[in-house]
């Protein structure tokens, strides 16, 4: 059997968890594969802390872009998290030595997704991201694969699981914000910057890479229209609640006559309805193109498991040789959308 040999940077909430799944299903990965997935070396910042995994028996760099390009990895897998520094340059020198890139980022491929794709297609390496964008759904490849023949009409839904929990807790047990703020961070949910969470802007990440591929357009997180939940307070809930709403951060990517809208708000949802029902952690996702109708996926947005699962998912698709455009179609293609604030009506 071929062998498939990783380099995984990140051993926190996410990269513990991709471990977990590589130490324990290594049989079930072979057989749907038809390679061995091995971790050859691992990189985080400290070598002795106890993960509750054993990674002595794998190789260790100190530096992720040394990870990055070693001899013995045929894929890197980054799980560092961030926009720019060691994320990015690691990213980088993969590509450009010839390694896939598997990545939960999407801080990174918000802001320089364009860029790292089209690296990545003139080097004929490949670049995914299944995790980056609501956990555990495949949303991704839902978009990029499942709906490929469809005409993307509308992309929405709740994508972020610290403000959902955050929100239906306030809700359920009246609890203030920082009390609900450290139940997120035991979950794993949080943002190494929890201001990205509840300012909305991981939400914006990830509705402006789905807007990239539904819309065959470059990511334009500058374009998004975003607004936190810092501000949301219990009474505001409670008032939500007496009229029979809830009050959720939606988002929603669609293309109008005047261009590209993308908005990620604090919006309220009937109480009744699907997303209005929507608890803890759980991101829903409303896809909507012109043949298939409305599809609605659910599931957890966050945390070890769910997202460890959806790296899998990206893993397990070089493995079997399946090499999908970073954004569905070629990167270097790709023309950005005029946004619709600033387009003439
Ligand atoms: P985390 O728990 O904070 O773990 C980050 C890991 O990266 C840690 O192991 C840390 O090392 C390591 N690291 C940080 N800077 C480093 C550096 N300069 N050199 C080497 N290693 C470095 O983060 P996480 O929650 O697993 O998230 C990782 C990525 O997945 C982020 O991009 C995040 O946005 C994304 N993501 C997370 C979730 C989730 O639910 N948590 C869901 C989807 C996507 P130490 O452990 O030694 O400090
Ligand atoms: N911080 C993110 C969230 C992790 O709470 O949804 C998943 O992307």
């Amino acid at each position: 059997t071929d062998t498939l040999r990783l380099g995984i940077a990140g051993l926190g909430t996410v990269g513990v968890g991709v471990v977990k799944i590589i130490q324990r299903q290594a049989d079930l990965l072979t057989a749907r594969t038809g390679k061995r997935i091995e971790i050859s070396a691992v990189s985080a910042r400290s070598r002795d802390k106890d993960r509750g995994v054993n990674t002595a028996k794998y190789g260790w760099e100190d530096d992720p872009v040394a990870l990055a390009v070693r001899d013995d990895i045929d894929m890197f897998v980054e799980l560092m998290g961030g926009s720019d520094g060691p994320a990015k340059a690691a990213t980088e020198a993969a590509i450009a030595a010839g390694k896939d890139v598997v990545t939960a980022n999407k801080a990174l491929l918000a802001l320089h997704g364009q860029e790292l794709a089209v690296a990545a297609e003139a080097r004929n390496v490949t670049l995914r991201y299944e995790a980056a964008v609501a956990g555990g759904i495949p949303v991704i490849k839902a978009l990029t694969e499942g709906l490929a023949g469809n005409e993307i009409t509308r992309v929405a839904g709740v994508m972020n699981g610290t403000c959902n929990y955050i929100l239906t807790q306030m809700e359920a047990t009246g609890q203030g914000y920082n009390a609900l703020f450290e139940e997120c961070g035991r979950l794993g949910y949080l943002e190494a910057d929890p201001n990205l969470d509840v300012g909305g802007i991981d939400a914006g990440h990830k509705l402006a890479l789905l807007a990239a591929i539904a819309f065959g357009t470059r990511v334009d997180f500058d374009a998004v229209a975003l607004q936190g939940i810092q501000s949301i307070t219990l009474q505001d809930i409670r008032r939500a609640g007496d009229m029979g709403y809830k009050i959720k951060l939606l988002g929603v990517a669609q293309m109008t006559g005047r261009g590209l809208e993308q908005r990620m708000t604090p919006c309220l949802v009937p109480a009744s309805s699907p997303l209005g029902q929507l608890e803890g952690g759980t991101n829903m996702v409303v896809l909507e193109g012109d043949s298939v109708g409305q599809i609605v996926l659910r599931g957890a947005g966050a945390g070890e498991g769910p997202t460890a699962s959806a790296v899998l998912s990206d893993i397990c698709d070089i493995a079997r040789g399946i090499r999908l455009p970073t954004f569905g179609q070629p990167a270097a293609h790709l023309k950005a959308a005029p946004p619709a604030s600033a387009a003439s009506p």
